[in-house]
């Protein structure tokens, strides 16, 4: 595992999609082991690695390729350990793709429903596809191996309790959370699948009668508009999900736009859009409002387009950077505009996300974070400054780390007289810190995301 994520080599991602292209279902390992290859040696994120080898693969293919990908990201460090017990020497360099299939076949044993010896042989199978033929024994007597001592080995892994999470954030969390190993514990689950009902089209309670007319058993939650599934499904499976009657969002960002209360007729940025999920529930809410609904990155905005396009929405899409408001104002001709409210849900570690986005932990560095801070305290100034008196900026991250939530917001409302910190209609039943700013969410196994919202208003 390299420390520093480096550029994607063109050259290996295209060898991926030609190996995806004549993967059948046996060799959606082999796929899998390269997709890995690239999150550990090449800092690429699942989320941009899948979506490009799913068109390739077999679609009965990809609940495999994601559950292998997102599980060995889930428990690397355990995996990891088991190698290091059956493998004398480190498989570097040119090798490593076969230490990824070791990690691919490793997982397939430990955590998922096959038989064993068809697992084995699958992977022993995808050296080939892999153009690894030579390590084939290897593969072989590794896994075998393990089948063998497996209780052992296990036993020396498991001796202590493994946070599965790189050190420098287990530091971070210890030091901003008494309750630490239970936000470790709820990042090593997988999420629950939330849906967030539209009530343009219908009532939550007749929403959650036609799941059940669809055999598909639901819960609500506090949250006016939540369910949560009890098993997650296809989306495609989701009654009336292309006519817009549900979208796919987790509980804690579900907060956002009830939060940002807009109203219609309203100018309304919405500042770091993209993929849209807050976008089309700013307008759910308040359909007439004048929103817009930006991003720094174009590719990103064409699912914000999509997202609008289901929902049957309208907003002005823009392709800009929020720290620079006058220029893409002015390239959209509405150089004038000052917002009624803002939704700033800023770029961050994410690190409140992790159980969605486990390859996170391995991607993300100690060194990113007081960049990312630096980058929200200038959004954050650059917005304040289009915000009409008496307006209202919501400031939202995925994260749970207090240097880019509360303790930038503190600072903030320091240096800026004009910014009123409003009450969040939250209570922390584990803190009860009366001079917290803003509100934490932490990751609940059966609840939401690690969230951070903060409400602003700009005295007149
Ligand atoms: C947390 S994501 C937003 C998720 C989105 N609000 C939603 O609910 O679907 C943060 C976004 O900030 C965007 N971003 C990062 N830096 C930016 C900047 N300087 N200006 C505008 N957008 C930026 C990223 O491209 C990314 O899409």
């Amino acid at each position: 595992m390299k420390n520093k994520p480096s550029q994607p080599k063109a050259a290996n991602h295209k060898a991926m999609k030609k190996t995806a292209k004549k993967s059948t279902a046996l060799s959606s390992r082999a796929v899998a082991a390269q997709v890995i290859l690239q999150v550990l040696d090449e800092g690429k994120s699942l989320s941009s690695l899948i979506p490009d080898v799913q068109a390739c693969l077999k679609t009965q293919d990809l609940p495999l390729l994601q559950e292998i990908c997102f599980g060995v990201c889930r428990v690397l460090p355990r995996l990891e350990q088991i190698i290091q017990q059956l493998v004398d020497k480190p498989l570097k360099g040119k090798t490593r793709i076969v230490h990824c299939l070791l990690l691919v076949g490793l997982y397939q044993l430990l955590y998922m429903r096959i038989p064993p010896h068809a697992a084995v042989d699958e992977v022993v199978n995808a050296t080939k596809a892999l153009k690894s033929d030579s390590f084939r024994g290897l593969v072989n007597g590794v896994l075998r191996r393990f089948l063998r001592e497996q209780e052992s080995i296990l036993a020396q892994v498991d001796k202590h309790w493994q946070t599965l999470h790189p050190e420098w954030l287990v530091n971070k969390l210890k030091k901003a959370y008494p309750n630490w190993r239970d936000i470790i514990h709820a990042n090593n689950q997988k999420p629950p699948m939330w849906l967030r009902v539209n009530t343009q089209k219908n009532s939550r309670e007749t929403y959650r009668t036609l799941l059940e007319e669809s055999a598909i058993s639901a819960d609500t939650a506090f949250h006016p508009q939540a369910l949560r599934l009890t098993s997650p499904i296809a989306v495609e499976k989701l009654p009336h999900f292309s006519q817009g009657a549900v979208t796919v969002q987790d509980l804690s960002a579900q907060w956002a736009a009830i939060l940002l209360e807009p109203q219609n007729d309203e100018w309304i940025l919405d500042a770091c859009a993209a993929p849209g999920g807050k976008t089309t529930h700013i307008l759910e809410l308040a359909p007439q409002a004048k929103v817009i609904a930006l991003d720094i990155e174009a590719h990103r905005l064409k699912r914000v387009e999509e997202n609008l396009t289901r929902l049957n929405q309208q907003a002005r899409v823009v392709c800009g950077d929020a720290t620079q408001p006058d220029e893409w104002l002015a390239k959209i001709g509405q150089s004038a505009v000052q917002f009624d409210r803002i939704l700033l849900d800023a770029p961050c570690s994410a690190t409140g996300v992790i159980r969605r986005h486990p390859d996170i932990k391995w991607l993300r560095q100690e060194t990113d974070i007081a960049p990312l801070v630096v980058l929200q305290e200038r959004i954050l100034k650059a917005l304040w400054a289009k915000l009409k008196p008496n307006g209202i900026l919501l400031y939202a991250t995925c994260s749970v780390l207090p240097e880019e939530n509360s303790e930038q917001i503190r600072r903030f409302l320091f240096t800026q007289p004009d910014a009123q910190l409003l009450p969040l209609p939250f209570r922390d039943e584990q803190n009860n810190d009366k001079s917290a700013v803003g509100f934490q969410f932490i990751a609940q196994e059966k609840g939401g995301d690690g969230f951070y919202y903060a409400k602003l208003r700009k005295r007149a």
